[in-house]
């Protein structure tokens, strides 16, 4: 389908034209130069995390994050149903179990009061997905995380440019994972940060990355088995010059949220919330409908007139391959997937765009 307007584009600077044209031409193409040293660097500057290494995409990050931990067949880890697939995956790719829980109607993160009843002794960690780029109360998780020494994951592929309590996502957890897959705040095409202030867990994460290779002995002695989850000079080339202009491009999409809250605010929708000390970086502007059946409509007659939206995500034990971890309805979940609408959010939209979007979403609640 030939959207008028698409859900997202990426903002593509002549910076980035030149930088990738740079590597073409000095050669430097693959996952070695001065991109990805630099990427790197800015990357841990502005989140102030300490460690960052680039990865090939955010599901390798959070394949990576778990490996680092060590965490395995046996092993149990709580993560919300209401989320992106690859949350849940990588789990499995470590052969341990995700304990799924429900999430809140409010702020659509995981349901914090959850967490400590399905704590069991094979409990390891917990994966906190910053969902559409809200953060939880992460004073709250990490008490819990503390009390039952846990590790927590932060999945920040939605989150780049949140911040709880003024530090940014990834900040609060063991070891964080990002994505910059063509959709997300910041892109290189495809690929992703893993992030920690923890040497010794970026260090094990880097060797696997890196085929497993051993630090002992000279090159390709490898001493487990790795992967090749590394990211290319000229992804990271793009990525330097996106995070570059980062505030710019989270001002303008902090404006293209309260544009739609401020023009639709005699519509039946509800905003998801931007809670009580944190920054939401508005990755997506989502709302909740009154009922599925609208939500379901409205995206069709927005499709009949060329805007692109995305629904709110299948609740991931609903899927076939987590049809046995069905054992509960998470009612919450339910609603949020039926119920979601995100509205076009890429930081280029005009004026002209953003008055189109709305006045079309009025006309179709004035039918
Ligand atoms: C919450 C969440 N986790 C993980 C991922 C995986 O990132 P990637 O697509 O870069 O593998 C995504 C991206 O779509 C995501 O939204």
């Amino acid at each position: 389908m030939n959207y008028k307007i698409p859900l997202y584009k990426p903002s593509i600077s002549q910076k980035e034209i030149l930088r990738v044209n740079e590597c073409l031409r000095s050669t430097w193409i693959s996952s070695k130069g001065r991109y990805i040293d630099n990427f790197e660097k800015l990357f841990s500057k502005y989140t102030k995390i300490k460690y960052s290494t680039v990865v090939v995409n955010g599901t390798a990050a959070l394949h990576l994050a778990l490996l680092a931990l060590d965490i395995k067949s046996g092993d149990e880890v709580i993560v919300p149903t209401f989320t992106y697939v690859a949350s849940v995956n990588a789990i499995k790719y470590v052969n341990a179990k995700p304990i799924f829980i429900d999430s809140d109607l409010n702020d659509w993160q995981l349901s914090i009061n959850e967490i400590e009843k399905k704590i069991t002794k094979k409990t390891k960690a917990i994966i906190c997905p910053h969902i559409y780029g809200q953060m939880t109360n992460m004073t709250k998780l990490i008490k819990i995380k503390k009390k039952h020494k846990l590790f927590l994951i932060e999945d920040c592929a939605e989150a780049l440019g949140s911040f709880f309590k003024s530090k940014h996502a990834g900040k609060y957890s063991d070891i964080s994972t990002f994505s910059f897959y063509g959709s997300k705040t910041i892109t290189t095409g495809e690929g992703g940060m893993l992030c920690s202030d923890n040497k010794s867990l970026i260090t094990k994460a880097i060797k696997i990355k890196l085929q497993g290779i051993s630090s002992k002995k000279l090159s390709y002695w490898h001493d487990v088995i790795g992967y090749n989850y590394k990211m290319t000079n000229i992804c990271a080339a793009i990525g330097l010059s996106q995070l570059e202009t980062i505030k710019k491009i989270l001002q303008d999409k902090r404006k293209i949220f309260l544009y739609y809250k401020k023009h639709l605010e005699n519509c039946p929708l509800k905003f998801q919330v931007e809670n009580h000390n944190s920054i939401n970086s508005f990755w997506l502007v989502g709302c909740l409908t009154t009922n599925k059946r609208t939500r379901d409509q409205l995206m069709k007659y927005l499709k009949m007139k060329k805007i692109e939206t995305r629904p709110g995500f299948y609740p991931i034990n609903t899927m076939p391959m987590y049809k046995n971890y069905n054992n509960k309805k998470f009612k919450i979940s339910k609603q949020l997937s039926g119920r979601i609408i995100c509205f076009p959010s890429y930081p280029n939209l005009t004026k002209k765009d953003l008055n189109f979007i709305c006045g079309t979403i009025k006309k179709f609640f004035k039918k």
